[in-house]
């Protein structure tokens, strides 16, 4: 199809919950003549293209600057999909999919020849999940293939969650964003390796650990692995995530913020609560102290703390407990030094 350097990106607002069936219907036909699509999901916005065309998954690469060796994950209707693109796809995957499918779980499982080696980086395992948000499911099924998407920032970026997040990064490089207003979720899925005894964490997310646990038992985690040699799953890198300012976690960031905007710098804050004493150099921004909406709101403080054009991020550390785990992650890679 298609140049892909300076397009002219669509913006097509859809409805989130039902969205509008001649609208999504264009946005397939994209898909299937080989082309970029931008598509919420419940967690952040996708970049997808065709997942069994090779020319066309090249060109999400392209557009995100994504290192070659970064496996993509595949969007599927449901496990009959996944099942026609997995070698294998063992019992605890089939118990996995039915308890959290649609929804933010990706699995990995051994591929089928017919998945191209660029989607998965020339590896053995494809990545998959059903996105339970309407526009996404919707898209997938008019499109008639599996969609291959990354969250569509460029790579090391913040993920964006909404439609404006996306242009910021990929305008004129993506034929149409499909605009279902901000994500709910926020952070993106977990991702669980079942082609291992017991299955492997790779990556957390919006399903928490305790939830697969109680399924199917104790998992092993393989993120914080100090192993040298190619990353098992390449969002486990440091320096993901990441705003362009220089970001801090600290348990008295309020001090911190003060004292950084005292030396003349602009200053980020984020906090559960804002501080009216604040000196006005500090742009700061209230979070909520529940985790999932603290979750839904992260990446566009962040996003809106870039656009402010702050020199640094002093971010409240949020609690130690399980259900803040994705949370803290998320902040911990976004502090983390390039390199
Ligand atoms: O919530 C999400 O998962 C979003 C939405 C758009 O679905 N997608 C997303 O994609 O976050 P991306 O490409 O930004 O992150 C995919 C993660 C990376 O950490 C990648 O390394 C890992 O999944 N991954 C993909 N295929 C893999 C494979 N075969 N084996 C291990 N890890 C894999
Ligand atoms: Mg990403």
């Amino acid at each position: 199809m298609v140049k892909q350097k300076n397009l002219k990106t669509e913006v097509i607002a859809v409805d989130p919950s039902c969205p509008e069936t001649a609208l999504i219907d264009r946005a397939a036909a994209v898909i299937r003549a080989g082309g970029l699509v931008s598509f919420p999901t419940e967690t952040v916005y996708g970049l997808g293209a065709n997942a069994l065309d090779t020319e066309a998954v090249a060109r999400i690469f392209e557009a995100k600057g994504r290192p070659s060796g970064n496996p993509l994950i595949v969007h599927v209707t449901g496990v009959g999909q996944a099942r026609d693109l997995a070698e294998l796809w063992p019992d605890v995957a089939d118990a996995l999919a039915n308890a959290f499918w649609p929804g933010p779980l990706t699995l990995v499982v051994k591929k089928k020849p017919t998945v191209p080696d660029i989607v998965t980086a020339g590896g053995q395992t494809v990545a998959l999940r059903s996105p339970a948000h309407p526009v996404a499911a919707a898209l997938i099924e008019a499109a008639g293939v599996p969609i291959a998407a990354p969250s569509a920032n460029r790579s090391t970026r913040i993920s964006p969650t909404t439609a404006q997040h996306v242009l910021k990064g990929l305008s004129g490089q993506i034929h149409i964003v499909l605009d279902g207003g901000p994500t709910s979720g926020g952070i993106e899925s977990t991702v669980l390796d079942v082609t291992r005894e017991p299955a492997a964490l790779l990556r957390l997310g919006l399903v928490p650990r305790e939830q697969i646990e109680k399924l199917i038992g104790p998992i092993a985690a393989q993120f914080e692995s100090a192993v040298p040699g190619p990353a098992r799953s390449p969002g486990t890198m440091e320096r993901h995530y990441a705003p362009l300012a220089r970001l801090e976690v600290c348990s008295s960031s309020k001090r911190r913020a003060k004292e950084l905007a005292n030396t003349g710098r602009k200053v980020g804050w984020i906090a559960f609560e804002c501080d009216q004493t604040m000196p006005t150099a500090v742009h700061q921004l209230a979070l909520p102290s529940e985790s999932s909406a603290y979750s839904a709101g992260i990446y566009a403080a962040l996003h809106e703390l870039d656009d402010a054009g702050v020199e640094a991020i002093i971010v409240e550390s949020v609690p130690e407990t399980d259900e803040w785990a994705a949370v803290r992650d998320r902040l911990r890679r976004a502090a983390a030094k390039t390199g």
